[in-house]
């Protein structure tokens, strides 16, 4: 009779997981901000803050942005998934945090388990709980590329296009 209980147990184990892997949200930048602020961590919150991804919603208002809309058919940008996709890609799974743009958690997944400190100093545990991380720069360009890759005609490179928003811990 042990064979069936240890089955029954694995399978509620994987339902559990299941379960919880579908229960990640997403928290806004201003929870990652506690923790990423300072020079010591790194400043990854302000060099996000300054640059355009956290503007790329905004941008949807500008006067560039009705003429771009204009040449793809487009009559609301700040509306259309033809633009969101990219400018405010939250928009579907959290869209109280489409003004973010690209916001943290676009590129490190959605924080509502990680964040949590005793989560965060653990590499494999964080990435258990829902973080993403990248191997290499290979696999970091590739997921730059799925907006820039030709974004309304322009050239996209790599390598100054990573030293404008790179957000490294000193000294790693
Ligand atoms: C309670 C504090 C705290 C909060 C909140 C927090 N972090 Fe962290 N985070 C840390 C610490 C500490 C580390 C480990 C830093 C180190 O390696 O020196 C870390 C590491 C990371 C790493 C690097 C992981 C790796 O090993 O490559 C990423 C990416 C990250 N955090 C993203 C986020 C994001 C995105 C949020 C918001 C959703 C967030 N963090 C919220 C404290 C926090
Ligand atoms: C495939 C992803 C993608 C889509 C879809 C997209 N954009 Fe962009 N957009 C970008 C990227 C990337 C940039 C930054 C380009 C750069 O500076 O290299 C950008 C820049 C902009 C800018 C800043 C000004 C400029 O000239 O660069 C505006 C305005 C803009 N987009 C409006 C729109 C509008 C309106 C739509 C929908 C009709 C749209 N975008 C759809 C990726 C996208
Ligand atoms: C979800 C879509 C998306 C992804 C993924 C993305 N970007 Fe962007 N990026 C944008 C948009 C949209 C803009 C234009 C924002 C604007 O002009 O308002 C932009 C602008 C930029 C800019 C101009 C910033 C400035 O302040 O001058 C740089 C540099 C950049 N991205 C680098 C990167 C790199 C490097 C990666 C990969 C690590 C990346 N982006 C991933 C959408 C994206
Ligand atoms: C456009 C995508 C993008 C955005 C937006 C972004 N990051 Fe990152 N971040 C990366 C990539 C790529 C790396 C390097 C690869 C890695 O460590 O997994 C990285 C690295 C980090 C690291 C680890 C640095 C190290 O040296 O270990 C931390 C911490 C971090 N990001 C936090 C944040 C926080 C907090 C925000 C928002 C305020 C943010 N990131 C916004 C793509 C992004």
């Amino acid at each position: 009779m042990k064979k069936p209980l240890l089955l029954g147990l694995g399978g509620s184990f994987v339902l559990i997981s299941l379960l919880i892997s579908q229960n990640f949200t997403y928290v806004g930048a201003a929870k990652c901000a506690m923790c990423h602020r300072s020079e010591k961590q790194g400043q990854q919150f302000p060099i996000w803050e300054k640059s355009t991804h956290s503007t790329s919603f905004k941008a949807l208002s500008s006067p560039q942005a009705k003429i771009y809309a204009q040449s793809e058919g487009v009559t609301n940008p700040t509306e259309s998934p033809q633009c969101l996709k990219c400018h405010a890609p939250l928009f579907e799974k959290a869209s109280d945090l489409k003004a973010e743009g690209v916001t943290c958690e676009v590129c490190h997944g959605p924080g509502s388990e990680y964040r949590k400190l005793n989560i965060m100093k653990d590499r494999e545990l964080a990435v258990k709980n829902g973080l993403i991380v990248y191997a290499d720069e290979a696999a970091i360009r590739q997921q730059c590329l799925t907006c820039h890759a030709m974004a309304h005609g322009k050239t996209f490179d790599f390598a100054s296009a990573w030293a404008k928003i790179k957000h490294p811990v000193p000294g790693k």
